[in-house]
């Protein structure tokens, strides 16, 4: 049964709809603890509005006034002109590369040293734009943040309201911003008696795409490339769109506002529009919705959008689990409240789209605004243990979507069935990379869905869903395998990388957590079949049942199989401990041996140079931890001090890494969610002693 638990505005303890779970915690009072209250701009993060799909990130005034912070989208996408480079003009003309993989050539998507052109257009296309930038404009004055006085900013979680205010030239002005639920709209309110004087209007930019940096952070776009796109303006009563050509690529900004008011461009040449009030009106109203077709976005006001806004936070924030911490008698519990609740916010506004999230989320780019396969895992997982299915299913489709492209990669390879890529674009493509096309352990993601799914919805339904799709991907695992005829086992690898991305990949065989997640994979998919009373491939057991035994050195765990001296080699304790996933994120399998991942987990904790370690280390630890039962250690993991998250509640990236880096917040959201709900075997939550800690509506894990 679905733990979901819904609760209405006013009368919390009253008025839940109770299905297996009572909600008691006053969920509202809790939440909007941490709106945020802010007094300056943040220089790398924006405040933000958003609806999972589109996010608007402002600064001190509400708008993207004195720092350019980003519009961007789940679909707003460009690629930049083809190279012209003989026999390298075309996508098609990309042909990777082979290496040797046991006795034969294998063609992987790397990029190919004698075609770095267009190896290199394909890594860095299509890349994400900014939507464009919406500001006050102060008609040519020189304004700066500095200029203005009594500034507040606050933002209002339970509504997804940002509410904005200063002084200038002795003048109060307000600024009321938010984003619709529904269509990609940003909605705002401008009242000061400054409208009336002419000189305060809103000015909208629209930038060219940068497509050159891998991560563009913290502002996506030129600004000043204006000969390179078009803008074209077609303006009516109370209304404008502008459709904005770069390249192959158009959408629009349809812009409505109430009263009396003018929009034009500001000069010739450039890609600016002002609005302006023409009365004597002393509040400003207006819309812009973003979209990839004129005549696709319907007209909306400022107070149906704070309506919808205001409606949909509320049932967000009702919906699901919920967990209190002791916040008034532990700081720590103070601060791991905050991050929740941050993260609960900052989750919904940046990664329930259709595709799955970016690590930077709708913030800025990171890898050209593209996606990764093999964190999807960390991006939707904590949707399911706080049973916010809707927000799930968004973006969990991708696994359907990309099956086409899955089974041509395979079979591209001469491997049966469909292989997973890993740095995608919407089209599913993967971009050229010797880690990107050597990672593996994306490809039984979709089986701990599936699974999860199951035992919350076990139905015919359910089986359907995932049954075209679990198959094919545990006939490349099978064929992946390779059995090895002097140990009789079979073989992850080489070539290959492994979670922890830093082995060499020639030499890199049986890495422990990939055996594991093999494993299982293939049990997942074996128990779909008979629970549709298909019979299991043979193969497929087959290949359960000879995998390479875990790599265990001295009694220990240890990355890969052959791996020399793993814990006094600074390359590989500085990257992320994939392995103790073993035990926590998966559960113990009939070959996990306790007492040899306590000695793992101790050496760990001796010789990890955790300042490297960045994301969703830290969650992975503390869900380890908790599994052992130790709550005191997970909660100093998800509060280390290499895992930050700054005022707004981004999550801080590391050094290798760009910030905001969401996994560390997905991940933290699914490691509470264990600790709260429990997992098989363990029905009770995990926390520290002494730790007063209420939680509803929890999903149990594996
Ligand atoms: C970019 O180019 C690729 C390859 O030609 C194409 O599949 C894709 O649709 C293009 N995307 C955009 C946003 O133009
Ligand atoms: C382009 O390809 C053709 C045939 O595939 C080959 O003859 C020619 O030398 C190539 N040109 C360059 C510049 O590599
Ligand atoms: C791995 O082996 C292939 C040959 O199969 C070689 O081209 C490649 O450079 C090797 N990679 C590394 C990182 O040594
Ligand atoms: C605007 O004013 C600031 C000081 O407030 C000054 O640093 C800056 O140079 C001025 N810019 C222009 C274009 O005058
Ligand atoms: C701005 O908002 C404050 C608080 O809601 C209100 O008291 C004030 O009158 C508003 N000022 C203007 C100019 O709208
Ligand atoms: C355009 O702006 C970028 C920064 O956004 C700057 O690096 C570049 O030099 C500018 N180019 C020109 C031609 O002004
Ligand atoms: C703009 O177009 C010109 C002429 O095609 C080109 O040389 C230049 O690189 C383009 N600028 C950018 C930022 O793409
Ligand atoms: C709008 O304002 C302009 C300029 O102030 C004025 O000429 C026009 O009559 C006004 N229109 C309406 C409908 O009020
Ligand atoms: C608007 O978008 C929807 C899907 O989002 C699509 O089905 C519809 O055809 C679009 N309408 C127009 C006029 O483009
Ligand atoms: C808060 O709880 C943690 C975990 O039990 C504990 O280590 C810490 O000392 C507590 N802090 C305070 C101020 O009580
Ligand atoms: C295993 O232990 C022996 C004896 O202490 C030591 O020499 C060796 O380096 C250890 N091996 C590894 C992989 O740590
Ligand atoms: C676990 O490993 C230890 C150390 O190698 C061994 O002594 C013990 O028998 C193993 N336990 C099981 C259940 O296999």
């Amino acid at each position: 049964m679905p733990s979901l638990c819904s609760c209405s505005l006013v009368l919390l303890v009253l008025s839940c709809i109770l299905s297996t779970v009572e909600c008691t915690i006053d969920r509202k009072s809790i939440v909007q603890q941490y709106n945020l209250k802010l007094s300056q701009s943040h220089p790398y993060s924006p405040i933000q509005v958003g609806n999972g799909r589109f996010a608007f990130g402002a600064d001190v005034t509400g708008l993207q006034t004195f720092l350019p912070h980003n519009t961007l989208s789940s679909w707003g996408w460009h690629n930049s002109s083809l190279p012209t480079t003989p026999n390298q003009t075309l996508p098609e003309d990309y042909t990777g590369v082979d290496w040797w993989t046991h006795d034969r050539l294998v063609n992987y998507e790397q990029p190919n040293p004698t075609q770095k052109d267009i190896s290199q257009w394909m890594i860095a296309n299509p890349h994400r734009i900014n939507l464009g930038r919406i500001g006050l404009w102060f008609d040519g004055h020189n304004i700066t943040e500095q200029s203005l006085g009594g500034k507040t900013q606050s933002l209002d979680l339970w509504t997804g309201v940002i509410s904005s205010s200063f002084i200038l030239n002795g003048e109060k002005v307000n600024v009321t911003t938010v984003v619709s639920p529904e269509t990609d709209t940003v909605a705002v309110k401008i009242s000061s008696k400054l409208l009336t004087q002419g000189n305060l209007g809103v000015i909208f930019d629209f930038p060219y795409a940068t497509g050159k940096n891998k991560f563009d952070t913290p502002f996506v776009g030129l600004f000043n490339a204006t000969s390179n796109h078009t803008t074209r303006l077609s303006a009516s009563d109370g209304r404008a769109v502008i459709t904005h050509t770069l390249d192959a690529t158009t959408y629009v900004a349809d812009i409505a506002w109430e009263g009396n008011a003018t929009l034009a461009r500001l000069s010739k040449e450039e890609h600016k529009y002002v609005l302006k009030t023409a009365q004597q009106a002393e509040t400003m109203s207006f819309t812009a919705t973003y979209a990839q077709h004129a005549g696709n976005t319907t007209c909306t006001s400022v107070e149906d959008v704070l309506k919808t806004s205001t409606a949909w936070w509320a049932d967000y924030w009702s919906s699901g689990a919920f967990i209190s911490l002791p916040t008034v008698t532990n700081s720590s519990a103070n601060e791991l409240q905050r991050r929740i609740i941050l993260s609960q916010y900052l989750l919904a506004v940046n990664g329930a789209g259709k595709d799955p999230a970016q690590e930077s989320g709708l913030v800025n780019n990171g890898w050209y605004g593209k996606f990764h396969l093999e964190m999807v895992f960390w991006h939707l997982a904590h949707w399911v243990f706080w049973s916010k299915w809707d927000l799930y299913n968004r973006s969990i489709g991708v696994y359907d979507r990309f099956l086409m492209s899955s089974f041509d990669r395979a079979k591209k390879q001469r491997y049966d069935g469909a292989r997973l890529g890993k740095m995608s674009d919407p089209s599913g493509r993967s971009a050229p990379g010797e880690i990107n096309s050597l990672l593996i352990w994306q490809q039984p993601h979709p089986m701990y869905f599936a699974e999860m799914e199951y035992r919350t919805f076990p139905t015919a339904a359910t089986l359907r869903k995932w049954d075209h799709i679990l198959g094919p991907l545990a006939d490349f695992m099978a064929s992946y395998a390779f059995y090895n005829t002097s140990t009789h086992v079979y073989d992850l690898g080489p070539p290959m990388y492994p979670v922890s991305e830093n082995t060499p990949p020639n030499a890199t065989v049986n890495p422990i957590f990939e055996l594991a997640y093999w494993r299982f994979g293939l049990a997942v998919a074996s128990a779909w079949q008979v629970r549709q009373n298909k019979s299991v491939p043979e193969k497929w057991t087959h290949v359960h049942d000879n995998l390479a035994p875990f790599p265990v050195e001295n009694d220990t765990y240890v990355t890969y199989e052959g791996i020399r001296d793993m814990w006094t080699t600074p390359e590989y304790t500085e990257d992320h401990p994939g392995l103790l996933g073993i035990y926590g994120w998966l559960p113990p399998e009939p070959r996990f041996n306790l007492t040899i991942f306590e000695n793992t987990i101790a050496k760990v904790h001796e010789t990890w140079n955790f300042p490297f370690s960045y994301g969703w280390d830290f969650p992975l630890l503390a869900i380890t931890e908790a599994r052992r039962g130790d709550a005191e250690r997970a909660v100093k993991w998800l509060l280390d001090v290499n895992n930050e998250f700054d005022e707004l509640g981004m999550p801080v990236g590391g050094t290798r890494v760009p910030t905001p880096y969401f996994p560390s917040a997905a991940g933290l959201l699914l490691a509470v969610g264990m600790m709260a709900g429990g997992w098989d075997g363990r029905e009770g939550m995990v926390w520290p002693e002494g730790w007063r800690v209420e939680a509803e509506g929890f999903v149990r894990g594996m």
